[in-house]
Formats: C-alpha cells, sequence, structure tokens
C-alpha cells in the first residue's frame, strides 16, 4: 500500500515537472518571437523615414538579403543580419543597411543608414540606443535635426577628414558637454558608408529582377 502511494505521488510529481518545463519553454518562444516581431516593426517605422519617400510610399517596393559575413564587424553586427533593397518602380533605388556603434557612453546605438546607388544618403534614423537623456539622446530625430546632417552626404562629401565632429576637426556639430555620443555616430555612419561602397555591385545584382532563362525552342 505505501509503496503504491510513493510511486503514484513520484509519477504526479513527475508529469507535473514536465508540465511545468513544456509550459516555461512555450512561454519563453512565445516572448522571443514577441521580441522579434517588435523588433521587425521597429525597422519598418524607419524605413520610410529614411528613405525621404516623398509622400509616395505605393512606388517602393522592398527586396531583404542576407549580409555577407565579412561586413558583419564592420556594421557592429555581433550576429547574422539582412539588409534590405528598396526598388522604385522596381528598378534598385536605395540600400538600407543595418548599423551598430558600439563605441557611444551608455551602449550599442542602433542605427539604420539609407543609401541611394549614387551612393549617397538619403537618411539616416537612430532605431535604439541607451544614451543619456539631455545630453546623448539629440541624436533623435524626435530630440533635434541633428540626425538631417547627414543627408545627401557621401563618402567624398565632405571629404575623409570632414567624417568627423568639429572637435575632432570635421563638419558635424557636436552637442554641449557630449561628444561622445556625436563621435559615434558620425564614425558608425561613415563605416556603413565604406561597407557599401565595397559591396554596391553585389547588392544591385543581387535585387534586379531575374532575366528569364527561357530559350527559344
Ligand atoms: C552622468 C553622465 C552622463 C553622460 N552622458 C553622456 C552621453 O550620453 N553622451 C555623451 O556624449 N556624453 C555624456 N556624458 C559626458 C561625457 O562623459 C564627456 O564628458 C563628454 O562627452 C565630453 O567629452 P570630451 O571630454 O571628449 O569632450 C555624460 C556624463 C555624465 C557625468
Amino acid at each position: 500500500m505505501m509503496t503504491k502511494t510513493t510511486t503514484s505521488s513520484a509519477l504526479a510529481l513527475t508529469l507535473a515537472a514536465v508540465f511545468a518545463s513544456l509550459l516555461i519553454a512555450s512561454l519563453e518562444m512565445l516572448t522571443r518571437e514577441r521580441a522579434s516581431a517588435s523588433k521587425a516593426a521597429a525597422e519598418l517605422r524607419y524605413l520610410g523615414q529614411v528613405l525621404d519617400m516623398d509622400n509616395q510610399p505605393a512606388a517602393f517596393t522592398f527586396v531583404s538579403l542576407p549580409i555577407d559575413n565579412r561586413y558583419l564587424e564592420v556594421l557592429g553586427l555581433g550576429e547574422a543580419a539582412q539588409m534590405h533593397i528598396a526598388l522604385r518602380n522596381g528598378e534598385p533605388y536605395a540600400a538600407i543597411v543595418p548599423s551598430v556603434s558600439n563605441t557611444g557612453y551608455g551602449g550599442a546605438i542602433k542605427l539604420l543608414v539609407g543609401i541611394d546607388f549614387s551612393a549617397r544618403i538619403t537618411a539616416v534614423r537612430i532605431v535604439s540606443h541607451r544614451e543619456t537623456k539631455g545630453l546623448g539622446d539629440k541624436i533623435e530625430s524626435q530630440q533635434s535635426d541633428w540626425i538631417d546632417s547627414f543627408k545627401r552626404r557621401s563618402l567624398n562629401n565632405p571629404k575623409p577628414s570632414g567624417w568627423a565632429i568639429k572637435a575632432d576637426g570635421g563638419i558635424y556639430d557636436q552637442f554641449t558637454g557630449a561628444t561622445i555620443t556625436p563621435r559615434a555616430v558620425v564614425r558608425q555612419v561613415a563605416a556603413t558608408l565604406e561597407v557599401f561602397a565595397a559591396a554596391r555591385l553585389t547588392w544591385l545584382a543581387d535585387s534586379a529582377p531575374r532575366e528569364s532563362l527561357d530559350v527559344e525552342p
């Protein structure tokens, strides 16, 4: 009798443990899915702003491409990531490249950099950061128009020495009492332009509509 009771409570305990771990596993999966869905939503929200769409979003479609491993380090991306090509009326118009600075004051600063295929920046947006409110957060488009100073810039405009904040001899403003944050963003935008210069032809080819391979009989 005693043995039977012990066996059945052991069984009940085991079942409860299995049930609990299944519950935890499925909750974890749900949370992870939500997190990646909200990350995707945050990126999507910025795509339009990065493109300078001239109020005609309907003209744009997007192709997503994996970023070649050799660019991940320069882009500050620790893991495999995708970039997007915006097609305007079916033609490649701009690359939208995720890029992360790890030299900010408060941690990673995640950017989205739009670059058209003549190698000029369409716009840059900050997707997330942990810089200090009232100091480093002027990089946000909601806080100041500083981030618009990248619009229409390219690797040769300004010349390479100009790709720095004014305190370092460049053309970009720093903020009062905060040079670390803007310096980090300027460097990362320049690094992203360099990756674009190296990858441009591949990205163009990979996003162009495929030629039909049908052969006349
Ligand atoms: C609490 C605290 C928070 C700060 N947050 C930032 C920040 O978010 N971004 C930034 O560039 N500097 C921030 N600073 C200021 C930097 O420490 C640094 O003094 C400033 O960027 C000027 O750097 P410089 O000495 O190279 O000119 C903060 C300073 C303190 C004390």
